[in-house]
């Protein structure tokens, strides 16, 4: 790398670069028209005064990855950046990047990826700046970099880096002008922390005992992580790790780990050739699915389940200090906090939310019924962390997740759970149905529908126990007599139209009914919330598009 010849180059605010729940999203053709993501960059650049600070760069490979290291790279070296450290081949899992960040101390990071949403040419791409504890920009440094955005005038970018994807399929330290690159492997430093967290040895004995898995990697960024984690140092059979090669389009799937687009995954685990074991994570690798032979983990009862059995692996052998669940995600984590008797905490959906708790020290487990588990290892959810914690609990227990699942709704009563998403909706009709249900929200306590009664509803708003910044509008909360709550909220993530999410739960205690179908267990509180939301009047959609 050479190139120390700084440009300005004059753009202005582009309407649309506001970041969403995670990061800024845009289809790749909005990111890669010429100065897009150059204007989005500086903004954040200019709102975190980058000059001699050191950053972590990386992606999940999808399409338009290395175009856009390359570019931060010349930007980075243009706003005068000590130090880069990125993954080799542009590669970081998002857990990883995280890490990293820490562990070298650095003062931030560029996560480039859409998460779950699919990639290609006509797939989606993102960008995330994440703060020096690790985690997502909280929204203090997210409103800067709006503002700066609002006002932007010109970026900076040194000139051409013609060798910059040969360089970074280089392990080292390269100058890149007066600035440092230093490429690294992307699983070395992860795995060593897993090593620290987990009982390798007992989760190698367990599989060497005759205990199978299979991993969907989705052809997404874990393949090289889950490659050498677990048939690598844990042993698990050449080919337990499926679809593990990572693909600019993730070979044209969605790489959402749910039993909607981890279906292959999910029909195995109930076919006659299941595995003891099966596992999937997405795109950048900070979800993932739990499944057991013949049964699914739902998210939120994954959260509950590993935060009643954490103290089984080494690395929270002392206990935890408190769990955090984002606010549609069940109620079933914090009836172990009761039990345990530690904080149970309610925040709004995004991971950004869980990051003051942690620093505190005051919830060690978070987790989002979206498929995101995570723990004060690093400041994002991590998809292999959670496999690694099941297995190892698994190892310990030597019970089926079967066994561990019925087991725990006998003891704590079990959460019905279930998230209808109705997509592809018109913005202004779907903003609707959100603006006319809180305008209603006092007149309906007390109020009847299909057999439930409204006993309190809520607009939802934050007040962070630690820094006391407050979030509002972050969904409204319908709870009912009897123990069931629905939840409702737009996406802040898709690229294309408005979604709304409408999240379902019923509760039964420890001696009800604990293995009914979760749909027909929530048929009562479905329909009084779509009645008394007013769905299908509002948006004429008599069903959701898609049930997790
Ligand atoms: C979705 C999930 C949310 C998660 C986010 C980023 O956001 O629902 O839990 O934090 O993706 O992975 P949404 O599209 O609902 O705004
Ligand atoms: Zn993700």
């Amino acid at each position: 790398m050479q190139s120390n010849d700084v440009h300005t180059i004059e753009t202005a605010p582009i309407t649309g670069q506001k970041p969403g729940t995670s990061g800024l999203r845009k289809k790749v053709a909005v990111f890669s028209e010429p100065g897009y993501l150059e204007t989005y960059a500086q903004a954040i650049f200019n709102a975190i005064t980058p000059a001699g600070k050191t950053f972590v760069l990386g992606g999940d490979g999808r399409f338009f990855n290395s175009d856009a290291i390359a570019t931060i790279l010349r930007m980075a070296a243009a706003n005068g950046v000590a130090k880069i450290i990125v993954g080799q081949n542009g590669i970081l899992s998002t857990p990883a990047v995280s890490h990293l960040i820490r562990k070298r101390g650095a003062d931030g990071g560029f996560i480039l990826s859409a998460s779950h949403n699919p990639g290609g040419p006509n797939g989606d791409f993102g960008l995330k700046y994440n703060t020096e504890n690790g985690g997502p920009a909280p929204e203090a440094t997210t409103n800067k970099i709006v503002a700066c955005a609002e006002e932007i005038s010109s970026y900076r970018i040194t000139g051409d880096l013609p060798d910059a994807l040969e360089v970074l399929s280089n392990i080292g330290t390269y100058a890149l002008g007066d600035m440092e690159v230093e490429i690294v492997d992307p699983v070395v430093d992860y795995a060593a922390l897993m090593e620290e967290l987990f009982d390798f040895n007992a989760i190698r004995k367990m599989i060497d005992g005759g205990f199978t898995l299979r991993f969907d990697a989705m052809h997404a960024v874990t393949g090289p992580y889950a490659t050498e984690i677990l048939e690598h140092r844990l042993g698990a059979a050449p080919g337990s790790v499926v679809n593990a090669v990572p693909l600019e389009d993730f070979g044209g799937g969605h790489p959402d780990p749910n039993p909607v687009w981890a279906k292959e995954l999910f029909d195995h685990m109930h076919g006659p050739d299941a595995p003891d074991f099966g596992a999937a994570s997405d795109g950048d690798g900070d979800r993932n699915m739990i499944v057991g032979r013949g049964i699914y983990v739902a998210p939120s009862d994954s959260l509950a389940v590993l935060a009643a059995n954490a103290h089984l692996a080494p690395g929270y052998a002392r206990g935890i200090a408190g769990v955090a669940r984002s606010m549609p995600t069940s109620a079933a984590s914090d009836r172990v906090a009761e039990k345990l008797g530690i904080e149970a905490f309610q925040t709004p959906t995004g991971w950004k939310f869980f990051g003051n708790l942690l620093d505190a020290g005051r919830a060690t487990l978070c987790g989002e019924e979206s498929a995101g588990t995570g723990s004060d290892h690093v400041r994002e959810k991590d998809g292999l962390w959670a496999v690694l914690l099941w297995l190892n609990i698994l190892a310990v227990r030597d019970e089926s997740v079967a066994d561990i699942l019925l087991d725990h709704w006998q003891t704590y009563g079990r959460d019905y759970y279930s998230r209808h998403d109705y997509e592809g909706l018109d913005t202004d009709a779907a903003n609707a149905v959100m603006a006319d249900l809180k305008t209603r929200l006092p007149t309906l306590p007390g109020q009847t529908a299909a057999s439930l009664t409204v006993s309190a509803a809520e607009d939802f708003a934050y007040t962070d126990p630690i820094d006391g910044s407050v979030a509002t509008g972050q969904g409204l909360i319908l709870t009912y007599e009897g123990g069931a709550r629905a939840m409702l909220r737009l996406s802040g993530t898709g690229t294309e139209g408005a979604t709304l999410r409408v999240y379902l739960e019923q509760y039964a205690p420890p001696d009800g009914d604990l293995t009914r179908d979760t749909q027909e267990a929530l048929s009562d509180v479905i329909a009084a919330t779509t009645q008394v939301a007013k769905i299908e009047k509002m948006l004429g959609r008599a069903a959701p598009d898609v049930i997790s």
